[in-house]
């Protein structure tokens, strides 16, 4: 897990102090440290790209802030979106549409029309929605998703990759279904698996590689030939002290490797969202309530499962320190809880803390990806701000909703006014 300087006491990020940003911006806030994300994406990209020619498509889900995308955009990456929202934002922020790859399921004959007008590839997730596709526009170029039978993540919510799975073309089916596109008169470009989200070991990506050759070197034989594999994401990052990190340099020669030696295809794409994002940001919260429930203690913040679900919901472990009382002693376990009416509603769970007290402002690690992005205005409690920080300088890329935006769309209507 990436930690971090104190001094003086004072937990620092990105050439700053936690307590200045959250004076200055108040709490909840998401704090993003530019120089590491720009480094995250340098090094994922220049670990596959010394071997083989690699796209790295940011799977934007997991943030979708505009300057973040603009900082990826300036990197050079490409996208993986999933909604016709995701590819408006990544426009919007500057990427031209041959960039973005467009990866969705159940998709609309509305979205598929829209996204395709826009000139995103698609990568088309069922036969269903290819016979859909043709009735749009059967002049584009395409992928498909297969489901490789390979699947992996840290929680069996976001495992994907799996048979049976709702995602891809079960195995079965691909081959007659890529004959089936190319009667149609469909661009054929590539092939494309996901096997979950959030794997530490590298057999999965091994194992779903091999399925993938194996696949692109049956359509060989049948008449067809890709120019790209697209092996998804997924590459997970340690959140607990102690864990290790994947070896992506090891990863990433094994992969092209396998691809160079064992088919014609020239391109590897890559899908990493939390790779990229996760450990670029911290979520600053106030501590405002201490209490002792006898069996249980309890250090309650301004930031509930409305500013970030993942332990609600995924029971993910988020590691928690205080900014403030940055590498002093530990005095006793708490649980860390927010404003949301409901038990389930915590950040953490029996950690060991330096004396909270109101005021104190908990810094909760590795909250780039799927934080933000999954927030909620549940207990009908506003966004909470972005901040990046960059060089010792803090400026602020979202700002909070006001309780008054979360009327901007509902309507009473008229015989219930008066
Ligand atoms: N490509 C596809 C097709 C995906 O569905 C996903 C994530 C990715 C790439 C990026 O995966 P990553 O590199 O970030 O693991 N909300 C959950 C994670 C859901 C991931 C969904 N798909 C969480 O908070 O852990």
């Amino acid at each position: 897990m990436r930690d971090y300087e104190g001094r003086d006491g004072i937990m620092q990020f990105g050439g700053m102090s936690v307590t200045d940003i959250a004076e200055e911006f108040g709490t909840p806030v998401y704090v993003t440290d530019e120089a590491r994300l720009r480094e995250n994406y340098r090094s994922i990209y220049g670990e596959f790209s010394k071997y083989m020619d690699t796209k790295i498509h940011y799977a934007c889900k997991a943030n979708t802030n505009l300057a973040i995308l603009r900082i990826l955009e300036q990197e050079g990456s490409g996208i993986d979106a999933v909604s016709i929202g995701e590819v408006m934002s990544c426009l919007k922020a500057g990427f031209t549409p041959d960039r973005i790859m467009y990866t969705g399921v159940n998709v609309s004959n509305e979205e598929l029309k829209a996204v395709s007008d826009l000139g995103v590839m698609i990568n088309v997730d069922s036969a269903s929605e290819l016979e859909r596709l043709a009735k749009i526009n059967s002049d584009l170029p395409i992928s498909f998703r297969i489901t490789p039978g390979v699947g992996s993540g840290h929680s069996d919510k976001v495992i994907t990759g799996a048979k049976g799975s709702k995602f891809g073309i079960p195995e079965k089916d691909i081959i007659k279904t890529y004959l089936r596109a190319k009667e149609l008169g469909f661009d054929i470009k590539g092939i494309h698996a996901h096997i979950g989200s959030g794997g530490l070991v590298s057999e999965p990506f091994t194992d779903v590689m091999e399925v993938l050759i194996r696949t692109t070197n049956e359509l060989k034989d049948n008449g067809i030939d890709l120019e790209f594999i697209d092996m998804g994401g997924g590459i997970g990052v340690p959140y607990r002290p102690n864990e290790l990190e994947m070896d992506v340099g090891e990863l990433a020669m094994s992969l092209t490797d396998m691809v160079l030696e064992e088919t014609d295809v020239k391109t590897l794409i890559l899908e990493p969202g939390r790779y990229i994002i996760c450990d670029t940001t911290v979520l600053l919260t106030k501590c405002i309530d201490v209490k002792d429930a006898g069996v249980k203690k309890y250090v309650g913040v301004d930031a509930g499962f409305n500013t970030l679900v993942r332990p609600a919901m995924y029971d993910s472990y988020h590691h928690v320190a205080i900014g403030n009382k940055f590498g002093k002693a530990c005095t006793a376990k708490y649980d860390v809880v927010g404003p949301i009416c409901e038990s389930g509603d915590y950040l953490a769970h029996d950690r060991a803390l330096p004396d909270p007290e109101e005021g104190d402002i908990v810094v909760v690690y590795n909250t780039g990806a799927y934080g933000f992005s999954m927030s909620s205005n549940y207990n009908s409690r506003p966004l909470c701000r972005e901040v990046l920080v960059n060089g010792g300088k803090a400026e602020l890329i979202r700002d909070s909703e006001l309780i008054e935006e979360q009327w901007r769309h509902q309507r009473i209507p008229e015989r219930l006014i008066g």
